[in-house]
């Protein structure tokens, strides 16, 4: 696997490495640090007076998951994550006219057992492309506060090529949206949303765990195997995430190879263009709609 340290590679030539399995790691840019402090100032708002790294030594889970379910939705949607998104994209050398992404992701892991489901949740080994992802989707994840080994993400590299018994064929991202999305508060002691997992023992082992500064950012493939690392640091992991696709790459149907997939719908109507935010063309999205998109709907109350 080849991990490249502030590369100045072309779209096209990134893509190409990381759908091999490659990893991209890229030092703070001014956007970047600003969409951490966005970050930053609604958590530190939230909690208040709590120190956020520290909420699970007093704060009761069920609270903590009340607060989370404002504030994550809160980032999601604030209009400044999108222009620093699109800051962050153009200033790391992405071509904004090529590239769409979708919006960008806060993501929380406690220490042991405190909260790990549902607003939480600690994710299990898995492929985003278990759940409708393109496999030219490109994942990033940035640290909002200094990260530890002890308490970041793990990818897990001797999968990359091989395939594993997975549950992916139960999953179908339309049916996830109107069902399941909108409860995730709900899950505070246990999730039993359906989602895919591995159905054979996994080694985990050897792990990457990237360890970047505040606003460092690293990208990887959507198959390559991830998971939250266990949070052993003591104190909370606060992180953004988000996912790219290029253009070309999704009109040619180019990706990372599919060696164990098999989930209906896609996420493609959830990338938004650098330039102006508008949607993939219909040309483009066609090419991915298999019909289930219109078997599942939002009910009223949530749309
Ligand atoms: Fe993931």
């Amino acid at each position: 696997m080849n991990i490249y340290a502030d590369s100045k590679m072309s779209d096209d030539q990134r893509c190409a490495e990381l759908y091999r399995g490659a990893i991209f790691v890229h030092s703070p840019s001014p956007s970047a640090l600003d969409l951490c402090r966005l970050a930053r100032e609604l958590v530190e708002e939230a909690f208040r007076p709590l120190d956020p790294l520290k909420v699970h030594e007093s704060l009761p889970a069920e609270k903590c998951a009340e607060i989370l379910g404002v504030v994550k939705p809160k980032f999601i949607h604030h209009p400044d994550a999108k222009r620093y998104i699109r800051g962050m994209l153009s200033e790391l050398g992405c071509d904004l006219d090529n590239t769409y992404f979708d919006v960008p992701r806060l993501r929380t892991a406690f220490p042991g057992d405190y909260l790990k489901s549902g607003i939480a949740y600690a994710f299990h080994a898995h492929r985003d492309t278990w759940y409708s992802a393109p496999f030219c989707q490109i994942n990033w994840w940035m640290p909002v506060y200094e990260v530890r080994a002890d308490n970041c993400m793990a990818l897990h590299p001797r999968y990359w090529s091989q395939p594993i018994k997975n549950g992916s064929s139960q999953y179908n991202y339309h049916k996830w949206n109107a069902d399941s999305r909108h409860n995730a508060a709900q899950h505070i002691k246990a999730d039993t949303r359906v989602q895919p997992h591995p159905e054979e023992p996994v080694e985990l082992e050897p792990e990457i765990r990237m360890v970047c500064p505040v606003g460092g950012a690293y990208q990887f493939s959507a198959a390559q195997l991830h998971s939250t690392a266990p949070n052993t640091s003591g104190v909370t992991r606060y992180s953004v995430d988000f996912r790219t696709v290029h253009l070309d790459d999704v009109l040619n149907r180019i990706g990372a190879p599919n060696i164990d997939s098999a989930c209906t719908g896609t996420t493609m109507g959830d990338y938004l263009k650098g330039t102006d935010f508008s949607h993939l063309p219909p040309e483009a999205m066609a090419l991915y709609l298999d019909g289930t998109e219109s078997k599942y709907v939002l009910s009223p109350s949530i749309a």
